[in-house]
């Protein structure tokens, strides 16, 4: 691929722009902060640079160009992220062959899809009439057939088998995907719901019955080396970008529920396939939006449910927003039951997490009983620690203290006890960070390497100087810079970050380096003292090798021989 392209495409978009599409951007000074959607963080620890047209998190130390970000952000490869880039310039990169990154498994995508073709023209066909009809009985019309990939597998026992097997598929293949057990097919007379993965790939269904029947009422596809369901979000492609339009996304249990939703044009939805949620899918949730919903089913499974998901993202340092709806319905009932604008009014009035907690710790208690209630007072205060609004957090604990005529002041400490203990739990953890001692020889270094990515003059200087490093990684990054500024005649940050794409030590230590926060020029003298430090390393390693020798030695004839070499060493000979 033309590297020019690459830089053209680079250069006609704004890094700025280009993330604050996805996460919301602060200006502060001279860069952007926003929170980093790589780790579990609610504070703004990531900052983008208009000027370098970089993105740097101090916390987790993620960082790059803005294709980096899109890479990983979208969940897509480079070829990916530089056609999306390149579209939303205007620049005509359709000479760029999209390869996907995962080829090995591409003929079993395939077979995925050929199963759902073969499924929706079942649907249509004239043995499709009864589920048809279902369909339409639970008003999922023609488009939103369409839209969700619908379909229908027949009771033949054979047929899709037989004919992936006429497309040179191997029966073996075939078992291991889910979609023949031995030689039939999987599924028999149910309807299809096609199941993708974040990268829009269909691997797996949910197969609903829809005549009478004691069978269970879904069979989904089996775990394979293609579909993981704890890696699985229904409708998570469909819903990003509407997710980011709204800046809000919304959970659901079933997938029912998200075609019911899209149907009255709410379209930021996903769902779990029930009410499990594993950490891979939160880690997915949590990239997409900041502003997270849950709209799980009334029932109290629902409502279950709806404590252990908030608990699981608040453990995580997100505070998600819970919808309860009323009588024991799931959203698709609801939204049957009472239309478009209630279900929206009910999402509007979304509450926060841990109000949702409190209320729910009112349950099954005896308020005649002082011990549960004195316990139920204490859960709720703890509860309150994790809520990072002070005005809210005095406003629960007057209203306890009111409610249940106690001082407030009581309250209060007990407030500040666990508020204390809480703290104390944060240090331990994110102490083994902290731990990371660099030498006075890196820190000359990688001043050094500062400015050799602002100062040609620094890297001409550098071309020229034999310096056994202190740092191999450090001294990689040296000579990929000065290779760098050979090729190319400069060394734009953003690009080159382009160019050490895979080398993730180099990454790393140049993100490390980029966070030094030096003035803008250096003066020559610094520059000479800089390397004077780093070619005191070697002199340094050798008087300590001779030291150490010194004090073994014994015979005297030989300690003043090594003295003397010392001496030698350190008056520079
Ligand atoms: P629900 O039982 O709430 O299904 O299960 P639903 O969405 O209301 O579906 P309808 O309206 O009865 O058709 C929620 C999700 O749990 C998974 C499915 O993914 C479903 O969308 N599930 C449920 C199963 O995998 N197997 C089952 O037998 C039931
Ligand atoms: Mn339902």
């Amino acid at each position: 691929m033309e590297d020019n392209l690459i830089t053209k495409v680079r250069k006609s978009v704004d890094i700025v722009d280009i993330i604050g599409e996805r996460i919301p951007l602060v200006a502060r000074g001279k860069n952007y902060f926003g929170v980093c959607p790589f780790h579990d963080d609610t504070n703004p620890s990531m900052s983008v640079s208009r000027e370098k047209q970089i993105y740097t998190c101090f916390s987790c130390h993620a960082s790059g160009n803005v294709f980096n970000f899109i890479m990983d952000y979208d969940h897509v490869d480079f070829k990916t992220a530089l056609k999306f880039l390149a579209d939303k310039a205007g620049i005509d990169a359709g000479n760029i062959k999209l390869t996907k990154k995962v080829q090995k498994n591409d003929h079993l995508y395939e077979a995925y899809r050929l199963a759902n073709i073969y499924y929706q023209n079942n649907l249509k066909s004239v043995a499709g009439k009864k589920a048809l009809d279902y369909l339409k009985d639970r008003k999922i019309d023609n488009s939103l057939i369409k839209k969700f990939g619908i379909g229908l597998s027949l009771n033949k026992k054979d047929d899709l088998t037989k004919l992936l097997l006429k497309k040179k598929y191997d029966l073996d293949d075939l078992n291991r995907i889910g979609l023949s057990n031995v030689d039939f097919d999987m599924y028999q007379d149910r309807i299809m719901f096609p199941l993708e993965d974040i990268e829009g790939n269909i691997v797996g269904f949910s197969g609903r019955i829809y005549r009478d029947s004691d069978e269970s009422k879904y069979i989904n596809t089996k775990e394979s080396s293609i579909f993981k369901k704890g890696l699985t979000i229904y409708n998570y492609q469909r819903a990003l970008e509407e997710v980011r339009k709204s800046k809000q996304v919304i959970i659901m249990e079933g997938f029912m529920d998200v075609i019911r939703a899209s149907s009255i044009g709410v379209n930021n939805t996903v769902a779990l396939m029930g009410t499990a949620m594993t950490n891979d899918q939160l880690d997915i949730i949590k990239r997409m939006s900041n502003n997270i919903v849950l709209c799980l089913d009334g029932d109290s499974a629902g409502k279950k449910a709806a404590l252990a998901i908030g608990e699981h993202f608040q453990k995580k340092g997100i505070e998600v927003k819970v919808v309860t709806i009323p009588s024991d319905l799931d959203p698709d009932e609801f939204i049957i039951k009472n239309g478009e604008a209630k279900f929206k009014e009910l999402v509007s009035k979304a509450i926060n997490y841990s109000d949702y907690k409190i209320a729910a710790l009112k349950e099954n208690i005896n308020f005649d009983s002082d011990l549960e209630l004195s316990k139920y007072i204490d859960q709720v205060i703890k509860e309150t620690v994790r809520i990072d609004d002070d005005i809210r957090v005095e406003l629960i604990l007057k209203n306890l203290a009111k409610t249940y005529n106690l001082s407030y002041n009581t309250l209060e400490k007990r407030f500040r006890d666990y508020e204390k203990k809480e703290r104390k739990e944060q240090v331990t953890i994110k102490k083994p960070q902290e731990i990371k001692k660099i030498t006075k020889y890196d820190k000359a270094l990688y001043s050094i390497i500062y400015y050799m990515l602002r100062d040609d003059k620094v890297i001409e200087s550098m071309k020229e100087k034999k310096i056994i490093y202190p740092n191999e990684t450090a001294k990689i990054l040296v000579n990929e810079i000065i290779y760098y500024y050979e090729k190319y005649g400069e060394v734009e940050i953003a690009d080159f970050y382009t160019y050490l794409d895979g080398k993730e030590e180099l990454i790393m230590l140049l993100n490390e380096i980029l966070q030094l926060n030096l003035p803008d020029k250096i003066k020559e003298e610094d520059l000479a003292e800089y390397i004077k430090v780093v070619k005191d390393y070697s002199k340094n390693q050798a008087i300590k090798r001779l030291k150490e020798k010194l004090e073994k030695e014994e015979d005297p004839l030989e300690q003043a021989k090594i003295a003397e070499e010392i001496k030698k060493i350190k008056l520079g000979e």
